[in-house]
């Protein structure tokens, strides 16, 4: 049975709200704006199978990837969530060739990268997938030019994730721990589920994948080896990739364990985008008592060149990210 004392979203961000006297409602407005792109995309993608929006789009992006139909509509469910949410002045869409700016709003105080649809590739066969977001306070005012979006990660304002999976969750951070809310799709409500999250320190888990093995460098292919290794005949990890970085990221933060997505010898920076997958992954991660890094520094610390730049990514528990540092390096 359900409990009466439910705290949602909505109670949890005003409260919060309420504990900085600085706070105007902006940034309340735009979690509330985001939850309500997110609850849409949800409920697209649990009828995704009746609807027309399966398969491809015919459209190639500006990642020389093959759009999903669901790619672009989510794309445009959150550019109107924040457009009419009126408290952000642009966004980087992972689907947008060029940051958008929203007409009447040059001094609005907030900036938005996301990706809106992460693991699309994954969506025709019943595969969670997600939308991971980041939020940064303008130093500024005025229109936005791109180099706005090009902070490192440790300044980000907030920044988290949904997931589409046996529930729909909505998990983020402003910096002061992670909190977890379960859509209650019964009432449309997003209800505190899993708050102060925090990511085993140790964890068994190790998700990357192999089939890129021999195009890893060397370092990564002796982790990888590392992991493999028994001990009295029984395996020290499992391993565990779905291609759905949202959901390899939420089961690690769960149980404890390392995600990796190097770079290739085909592809050195690796896949990964550094503004709207890495650095709020990132974030949430350190937040969480976790870890991140390139395989060099903290995620957090790259200061960025370009919108859509990718990087090489190790995130997860903190002795695990370590651990791999240690024999990568
Ligand atoms: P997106 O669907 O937003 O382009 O991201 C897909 C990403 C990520 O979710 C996943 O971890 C990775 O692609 C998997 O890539 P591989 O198929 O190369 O393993
Ligand atoms: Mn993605
Ligand atoms: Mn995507």
């Amino acid at each position: 049975m359900r409990s009466n004392n439910i705290t949602t979203l909505t109670d949890f961000i005003l409260e919060k709200g309420n504990n900085h006297a600085e706070a105007t409602g902006d940034f309340s407005r735009i979690l509330n704006d985001i939850a309500l792109a997110g609850k849409i995309i949800h409920r697209e993608i649990n009828s995704a199978g009746l609807g027309e929006l399966l398969g491809a789009s015919g459209v190639t992006n500006v990642q020389e990837e093959e759009q999903q139909k669901l790619d672009d509509y989510a794309d445009i469910q959150f550019i109107n969530a924040l457009k009419m949410g009126g408290k952000v002045a642009a966004i980087a869409s992972e689907e947008q060739d060029d940051i958008l700016c929203f007409e009447g709003k040059e001094d609005a105080k907030y900036i938005v990268a996301f990706d809106p649809l992460d693991g699309s590739s994954n969506i025709d066969v019943n595969i969670p997938v997600g939308t991971i977001f980041s939020i940064f306070k303008r130093e500024r005012k005025g229109k936005v030019t791109q180099d706005e979006f090009l902070r490192k990660g440790k300044d980000q304002a907030a920044a988290g994730y949904i997931i589409y999976g046996s529930s729909t969750m909505l998990v983020y951070t402003t910096g002061n721990g992670v909190n977890g809310f379960t859509l209650d799709s019964t009432i449309g409500v997003f209800c505190l589920s899993h708050p102060n999250i925090k990511i085993p320190v140790e964890g068994g888990i190790y998700s990357i994948n192999e089939g890129n093995t021999e195009l890893y460098e060397e370092g990564i292919q002796r982790y990888i080896a590392y992991c493999k290794e028994t001990t009295n005949g029984k395996r020290t990890h499992t391993g565990r990739f779905i291609g759905s970085l949202v959901a390899d990221f939420h089961r690690n933060m769960l149980k404890g364990g390392i995600f990796i997505y190097p770079g290739t010898t085909d592809k050195p920076e690796g896949k990964l985008r550094l503004l709207y997958e890495c650095n709020p992954m990132a974030m949430i991660a350190e937040q969480a008592y976790g870890s991140s890094s390139d395989g060099k520094i903290s995620i957090l610390e790259i200061q960025p060149e370009a919108i859509h730049q990718r990087v090489p990514f190790l995130v997860g528990s903190k002795n695990k990210v370590e651990k791999a540092l240690s024999i990568i390096q």
